[in-house]
């Protein structure tokens, strides 16, 4: 089997067998930091405002890449906001569509998504 081209293809798991492979694997200069085809970009709205946001990015960077840090309101009255990230701490629920308590760290952006933050 020859060995991978890219950084890529051992972060998924390929190691190589001989010294000859190891020694033509790609370096970081060649690799480590590929270069990513143009994002496709979608248009969600966070509380009546447009917002265009590449394909693929959960609410919570979405919402934290344009200055959005309250996603909620304790009953206390605290702002609260993403924690964990994972989906464990239920801290950045939002509403999305309409349905509250939708965790926005585990949701993509899909066209047209209407997300209210708990202001
Ligand atoms: S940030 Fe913890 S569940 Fe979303």
């Amino acid at each position: 089997m020859p060995p991978p081209a890219t950084v890529g293809d051992y972060r998924a798991g390929y190691a190589p067998r001989t010294r000859a492979e190891a020694s033509s694997a790609p370096t970081q200069k060649q690799g480590a930091f590929l270069k990513l085809p143009p994002q496709r970009a979608v248009a969600i709205t966070v509380d009546g405002r447009p917002l265009a946001v590449p394909a693929g990015t959960t609410v919570a960077v979405a919402l934290l890449n344009h200055g959005v840090a309250r996603f909620r309101t304790a009953v206390g009255g605290e702002p609260r906001g993403p924690l964990c990230a994972m989906g464990t701490c239920f801290e950045c629920r939002v509403t999305i569509d309409g349905t509250p308590h939708r965790r926005a760290c585990l949701e993509v952006c899909a066209p047209g998504m209407a997300v209210e933050t708990g202001r």
